[in-house]
């Protein structure tokens, strides 16, 4: 009989007599630490894994040529003009990254209470959309609707009278996804919490034969704290009056966020999002077993700015941090993650692989 078999036969553990009641001959049967004791076994019991194959590359542009210009908030990070950013995401596109979604970056001017500058199809993020539908064909590019760049308020929807309008966002929303669309983007972002938008949305773009653009919903997005250094990054900071509690989330709710992905689903959203990502991860969890359809996590400006602050002052390791923050999300049950470090994770992902 082999060991094996033996340790099968073995009577029943006396009645327990010291407080290690799983231990039988004074010893455990059951070792959990042997499946860790060596990297080969680590390696074939790791239950979840982050590949490059999962990252979305977030990117903040501004208008000009040549630019590049640091976000003090988020060390590393810059706001890139469009031919640094074409430059930016063949690299990404060449370490395997499938997809960047861009943020547009303006200075006051030409901000109005409706956001109305989005419509100017000369824009920075029409253009750099353009060119990278040219150059780099199969790279995913993704952009947001939502007013917040565009407008003097810094808020994501037409403000009249205090109110941020419903209706009347969407119905700008869907002119400015119209222009998107027209550009080259592929995946379309609604991150503004709007009633009914997916819906609306969908139903335009299908109206103008753009049936194929695909719906990344911002599904379960909360009023955090944690978007704080994206202010700063949109050239936003100071800008926002009040607060966007009366269209985003309470950090506090859980079944609100189930039937927020309930009605995105239905009207046709084709990706939903969690964000924050981090601190949300019971929601990310929660959408995936209840829903089953493909979750996006976002770890946002604060979170990267939390990792690159602490790691600043001594007292985290980025690389491991930021691997350990995606691997987490994966663990979550996201399908993919929107991150400023994806080129950063790329890199140390195609370097592990030893590609
Ligand atoms: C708003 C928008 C925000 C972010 C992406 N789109 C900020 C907000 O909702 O106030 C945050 C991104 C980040 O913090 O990284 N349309």
């Amino acid at each position: 009989m082999t060991a094996a078999l033996k340790n099968l036969f073995r009577p029943a553990a006396a009645p327990a007599t010291t407080k290690f009641s799983a231990q039988v001959g004074g010893f455990p049967r059951t070792r959990m630490r042997r499946n860790r004791a060596d990297e080969w076994t680590r390696r074939l019991v790791a239950e979840h894994r982050v590949s490059v194959d999962d990252l979305i590359w977030a990117v903040i542009l501004v208008e000009g040529q040549g630019v590049r210009e640091p976000i003090p908030s988020m060390p590393h990070i810059c706001r890139l003009s469009p031919d640094v950013l074409l430059e930016e995401a063949k690299q990404a596109h060449g370490l395997g990254v499938p997809a960047l979604a861009i943020f547009p970056a303006f200075g006051p001017e030409g901000k109005d209470a409706t956001g109305s500058m989005c419509l100017n199809p000369h824009l920075g993020i029409y253009r750099a959309i353009r060119s990278l539908r040219r150059e780099l064909p199969t790279m995913g590019v993704i952009a947001d609707v939502a007013l917040d760049p565009f407008t003097d308020h810094a808020h994501d929807g037409v403000l009249r009278d205090g109110v941020i309008v419903n209706d009347d966002t969407i119905d700008i929303m869907c002119k400015q996804a119209h222009l998107l669309a027209d550009a080259g983007c592929d995946m379309i972002a609604p991150s503004d919490m709007m009633d009914g938008r997916i819906g609306a949305l969908r139903d335009y773009l299908d109206d103008q034969g753009y049936e194929n653009v695909r719906l990344l919903s911002y599904a379960a997005k909360y009023a955090s704290g944690f978007y704080g250094p994206y202010r700063d990054a949109l050239k936003n900071k100071g800008l926002l009056k009040g607060d966007k509690k009366t269209y985003q989330m309470d950090p506090a709710n859980t079944d609100e966020a189930m039937r927020e992905v309930a009605l995105d689903v239905q009207e046709g959203a084709d990706l939903v999002m969690v964000k924050p990502g981090m601190p949300y991860l019971d929601i990310i969890h929660r959408i995936k077993t209840s829903f089953g359809v493909p979750v996006v996590a976002f770890q946002v400006s604060g979170e990267y700015a939390m990792l690159r602050a602490a790691t600043e002052a001594g007292w985290l390791d980025y690389p491991r941090c930021l691997m350990e923050s995606l691997t987490c999300f994966k663990r979550a049950g996201a399908d993919a993650i929107v991150t400023y470090a994806a080129i950063d994770a790329a890199r140390i992902l195609v370097k592990a692989s030893g590609i």
